[in-house]
């Protein structure tokens, strides 16, 4: 190593730059973006020229390899990291964890398809600095911004999300739908404990979990086709905005999850009927029979819409599903033998058989609500 005395000044600030800390983190969650990562670096690069800036990717097990490619660009340039997570999904939750592993005093996150526009982000920068406000969002609603080739359907789907979410967040936000922003460190901060992290819209969870009204400002950008890949964004991700709305209505009195797993319940009601029904009047079942096979159908039929929806995060497949199904099985015909347990017990004390069925189905509910969180969805927390 040369001594110090022989820098000149341009390798000294070169050097300062590259020990000090990153002044912006940009998150960006990823799920089978390979083809798209080395390309958003070199645009990072090319963007944030003079910004001390470092790039987080937070990958979800990725099966294209997405972060083994992270990984060989970290190798050139150290302001590259991944974080890679396995047995869970989610857009929201994995900018959180993005976040919390970096101590910058700005935050950003961005998509990794190359449909945000990244040369925003000095801008955004500069916004924030100059203290105009603690959080910008990049608008695709707001005069200069624009949906690029969004077909019809999509963009009728935005407008009725965007009419949904006036319920977390102020009505002068044009672009509350909006997955590319930067913030203070601050206000990631003082939301966190509050994030419900559930689904595509975190932005729209900062607003309604912030202790107080955000200052905002947006910035026009167009929307760009996407990269190469495909979007992950299904039907199922309605039901997650669904829940991020109800979590922040009710979340504080039951949890969303149970909520739920409760309609998914109601819906096995109906599966059991229609299985039990036929069995007794057409093939003239016994009646116990025709009760345990009707019984099985709705549990399995519960079981897949709790993995499919209530546990999206979480979600089997494979032989894992077969497990989680036998595993369900197994709670709930426990939950069954305490739901009449508790229903004859309350029959028999007050000789009301209303009060003691939904006793029963309470209690019968709260177990298999408990017991498979943990031991078919290996879920502990949330
Ligand atoms: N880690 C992780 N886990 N990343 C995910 C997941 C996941 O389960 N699902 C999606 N992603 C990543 C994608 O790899 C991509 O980098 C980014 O999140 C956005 O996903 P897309 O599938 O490309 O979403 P989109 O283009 O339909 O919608 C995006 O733009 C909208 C408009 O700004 C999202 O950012 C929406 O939230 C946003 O409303
Ligand atoms: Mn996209």
């Amino acid at each position: 190593m040369r001594p110090e005395s022989s820098l000149d000044d341009a390798e000294l600030v070169s050097e300062d730059l590259r020990l000090r800390g990153a002044e912006l983190t940009v998150v960006v969650p990823t799920y089978n973006e390979c083809e798209n990562v080395a390309a958003l670096v070199g645009r990072l690069r090319s963007a944030l020229g003079g910004v001390a800036w470092e790039v987080i990717f937070v990958d979800d097990a990725s099966p294209d390899g997405t972060a083994e490619r992270v990984r060989e660009l970290a190798l050139q340039d150290r302001r590259i990291r991944v974080i890679q997570r396995f047995g869970r999904r989610g857009l929201s939750s994995a900018c959180v964890e993005g976040m919390l592993a970096s101590a910058a005093p700005f935050l950003a996150v961005l998509d990794a398809d190359l449909q945000h526009d990244e040369r925003l982000l000095p801008a955004m920068l500069a916004t924030l600095r100059g203290g105009a406000a603690e959080i910008v969002v990049g608008s695709r609603y707001v005069s200069g911004g624009g949906i690029g080739d969004w077909d019809r359907g999509r963009a009728r789907l935005s407008r009725i999300g965007v009419r949904l979410s006036r319920i977390l967040v102020p009505e002068d936000l044009k672009d509350p739908m909006s997955g590319f922003f930067m913030m203070h460190r601050g206000v990631f901060e003082r939301s966190r404990e509050r994030l419900s992290a559930i689904g595509f819209k975190l932005l729209a969870d900062l607003f309604a979990s912030h202790p107080s009204p955000l200052r905002f400002e947006e910035l026009p950008y167009q929307f760009r086709p996407r990269n190469a890949g495909e979007s992950k964004l299904d039907s199922v991700t309605a039901w997650d905005y669904a829940m991020l709305l109800l979590d922040k209505m009710v979340g504080h009195v039951v949890p969303v999850r149970f909520v739920s797993f409760s309609i998914v319940g109601v819906l096995g009601i109906a599966v059991h009927f229609a299985v039990l029904t036929p069995l007794l009047r057409i093939a003239h079942t016994r009646f116990t029979v025709a009760q345990a096979i009707a019984a099985l159908c709705a549990m399995t039929f519960n079981f897949a819409l709790n993995n499919l929806l209530t546990y999206r995060d979480a979600r089997l497949r494979g032989w894992r599903w077969l497990r989680g199904w036998f595993l369900f099985v197994l709670a709930c015909s426990i939950g069954g033998v305490m739901n009449v347990t508790v229903a004859s017990f309350i029959f028999k004390s007050y000789g009301t058989w209303v009060i003691g069925a939904l006793g029963g189905i309470l209690v019968g509910s709260m177990w298999n609500y408990a017991v498979t969180k943990f031991f078919t969805w290996g879920r502990s927390g949330t």
